[in-house]
């Protein structure tokens, strides 16, 4: 069958496939500039929030202090804006990622409906007419591309499914770039269109039309209007809403997580649970004692604390038994363990000794950064580096109960750290030493 809506240059191709490769094939009226502008007005207004919430979650890991620290060790002149996590708010780090996540899920269902309404452009007919063209479809790839594998891999990586042909650190770091760079040159390019769109139509207009009174955008208007539209069977408006639902109901899903108290139940979509189990240890854990390798007779009576030094002074270390950790001063804190997978644990009551005055007791007064060990072997984050403003912080523990109780296995018995809006994984469970920089 001809297709009518051809332009006779285009008709002379010879070989144009059936189906899709048709533009009759698409027959939505409601397809063409102006959803397609709305959609992407909306994506415009969040994914920024994403990217910048991103970077501020890898400077969360303090990458500049330590090779230790860094997720991204190639990432050259990309970590130009890297600077020394703070440790207030002490809510910072919750409120970064429960943003980012939060939000990178909502906007799940406005990127599909987006890519939806620029489907036909997929199927374009000559697939490469000349080497502009074929820039220009080499930049949607790494927008479509880099769009959709960001998404695809911040989601699998909170549902905790690891299967990445490398770091996730490192993918999604990248791929944001690739991503941000591709959207900010795609938004320039699309400005005009977007204004025309809605100059043409009028953004609160349009959303004034029911279905019965949607009618198809002139075919001239863009490549996604329908040379043959079918009769409407919703309207633009309810498109966006149709979208906007999916939205909601995501969020509705999700964000208990990171807000905790009583929405933690409503919070279906989290892979840690919706509810604590109870009990002053019964909240969430990333990885169980079991997960970690650490065996049962690591963590008693034998277990010791070794406090040491880099540098000319290191001589020995300190040893100390949980016992004589128990008998020097002890400070009690209420924080949050906030994971970068964007759950909150809400704030819980520990106690425990101050690293600075263990950091004193090792001799080093105001150290510049200390090493912390796990007696976990392996891991991404076995080892981890504080800064100096990490261990002066007044809140920052070696805690040794919480809730009133000893620390759980799976909290980290005997001693774990906790710093004040630091990501999850720098609060080291099950530590074994603590070197001070000099
Ligand atoms: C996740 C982000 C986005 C993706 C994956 C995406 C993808 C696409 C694709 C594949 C096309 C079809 C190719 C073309 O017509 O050039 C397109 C068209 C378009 N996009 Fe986007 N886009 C995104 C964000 C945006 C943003 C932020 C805006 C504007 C603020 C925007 C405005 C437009 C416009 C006006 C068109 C042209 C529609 C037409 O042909 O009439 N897009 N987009």
């Amino acid at each position: 069958m001809k297709d009518a809506a051809e332009p006779r240059a285009r008709r002379a191709v010879p070989a144009r496939p059936p189906g899709p490769f048709r533009r009759s094939f698409w027959r939505s009226p409601v397809r063409g500039p102006w959803l397609t502008s709305v959609l992407g007005l909306v994506l415009l207004g969040g994914v920024p929030v994403l990217f910048v919430t991103g970077l501020l979650s890898y400077a969360a890991y303090d990458p500049g202090l330590s090779p230790v620290n860094d997720t991204t060790t190639g990432k050259g002149w990309l970590g130009f804006y890297l600077f020394s996590w703070p440790t207030h708010p002490e809510w910072l780090y919750r409120v970064n990622q429960g943003v980012h996540v939060t939000l990178g899920l909502v906007l799940v269902p406005i990127l599909l409906a987006k890519l939806w309404s620029v489907l036909p452009r997929l199927f374009e007919w000559p697939p490469l007419r000349s080497p502009a063209h074929a820039l220009e479809r080499l930049s949607l790839f790494l927008l479509v591309g880099g769009g959709v594998f960001e998404f695809a891999t911040g989601i699998m990586n909170i549902q905790q499914w690891y299967v990445f042909p490398g770091s996730f650190y490192s993918l999604h770091f990248y791929g944001a770039w690739v991503f941000t760079a591709a959207l900010a040159a795609h938004a320039a390019l699309k400005f005009p269109a977007v204004i025309r769109a809605l100059r043409d139509r009028g953004l609160l207009r349009e959303l004034r039309v029911g279905t019965a009174r949607t009618e198809p955008e002139p075919l001239d208007a863009s490549y996604l209007v329908s040379p043959a539209p079918a009769a409407p069977t919703i309207s633009r408006r309810g498109a966006l809403a149709f979208a906007g639902a999916g939205s909601l109901v995501l969020l509705a899903l999700s964000v208990g997580q990171s807000i905790g108290g009583p929405l933690r139940r409503t919070a279906l979509l989290a892979p840690h649970g919706q509810a604590d189990d109870g009990g002053p240890g019964g909240f969430q854990v990333n990885v169980t004692m079991a997960e970690s390798g650490v065996r049962a007779g690591q963590t008693g009576a034998s277990w010791r604390l070794a406090l040491g030094r880099t540098g000319p002074a290191a001589g020995n270390p300190v040893i100390l038994t949980r016992a004589e950790l128990l008998a020097m001063p002890q400070h009690t804190a209420r924080l949050a363990i906030n994971c970068v997978e964007g759950w909150s644990t809400g704030d819980q009551e520990w106690t425990g000794v101050r690293l600075r005055d263990l950091a004193r007791l090792a001799g080093a007064d105001q150290p510049p950064s200390v090493l912390v060990e796990s007696l976990q072997r392996g891991g991404a984050f076995s080892r981890v580096v504080l800064s100096a403003g990490q261990v002066s912080d007044p809140d920052s523990l070696l805690a040794l109960r919480v809730n009133g109780t000893d620390l759980s296995p799976d909290h980290g018995y005997p001693a774990r750290v906790i710093v004040p809006a630091s990501p999850g994984v720098h609060n080291t469970k099950w530590v074994a030493a603590m070197t001070f920089g000099s």
